[in-house]
């Protein structure tokens, strides 16, 4: 039988990589697609337990590179589901470097992750509820809750700010003034 609901912990999914120098940039640290390609497979797997099932990404928010990680770490990405809808799921992920001769942690992203449940005819399918049994559940439930409200908010008013925008009256309200651009020819 199809399990309604499943906790936060059923799912909680670790994946741990040593960064090899495979993985660097030209200035020595590692790529940030690295990173975002980990946390994309880290989030995968903390959804499909979740949902038993296949799953897409459709989202990734709030994704900043807080710390510059160095070949030689070993990066932990830890994800967890955040939030459920009907068939989607919020994943939060965090991601910290460890320096294997020091034993240092340092915090090198957050983010979240939006995850759909598909059917094999590729239509969203509805995901098991989520039992909340921490206050720290509960606290990042309501967190992400907002964090979706609000970006659903700030896309829509985007997009009609897009649609409608005036580009000559925009730019009679001195707009770009003191901005770092050359307006050559409009
Ligand atoms: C995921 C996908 C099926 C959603 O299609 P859709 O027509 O928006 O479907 P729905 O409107 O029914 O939305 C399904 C769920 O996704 C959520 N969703 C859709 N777009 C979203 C977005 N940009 N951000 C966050 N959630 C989103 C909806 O809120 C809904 O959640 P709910 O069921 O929990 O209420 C479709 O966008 C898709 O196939 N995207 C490509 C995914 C992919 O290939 N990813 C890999 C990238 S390489």
């Amino acid at each position: 039988m199809k399990a309604k609901f499943r906790s936060v912990a059923y799912s909680h999914t670790t994946i741990t990589e040593l960064m090899i120098p495979a993985y660097a940039n030209f200035g020595g640290k590692i790529h940030g697609g690295i990173i975002l390609s980990l946390m994309d497979k880290v989030a995968y797997a903390c959804a499909a337990k979740h949902s038993r099932g296949y799953s897409v990404t459709v989202s990734v928010s709030n994704v900043n590179f807080i710390a510059p990680i160095e070949v030689g770490d070993l990066v932990s990405l830890t994800a967890s589901v955040n939030y459920v809808g009907k068939s989607s799921m919020v994943i939060g992920i965090r991601v910290d470097a460890e320096n294997c001769l020091t034993g240092e942690i340092t915090h090198a992203n957050s983010s979240y992750f939006t995850m759909v449940a598909m059917e094999e005819d590729r239509t969203p399918r509805s995901v098991p509820g989520l039992i909340l049994e921490t206050k720290d559940d509960v606290l990042k439930f309501v967190q992400a809750m907002r964090y979706r409200k609000s970006r659903f908010e700030l896309q829509e008013e985007f997009d009609q700010y897009k649609s409608n925008i005036n580009l000559s009256e925009e730019l009679n309200t001195g707009l770009l003034e003191g901005q770092n651009c050359m307006v050559i020819d409009l």
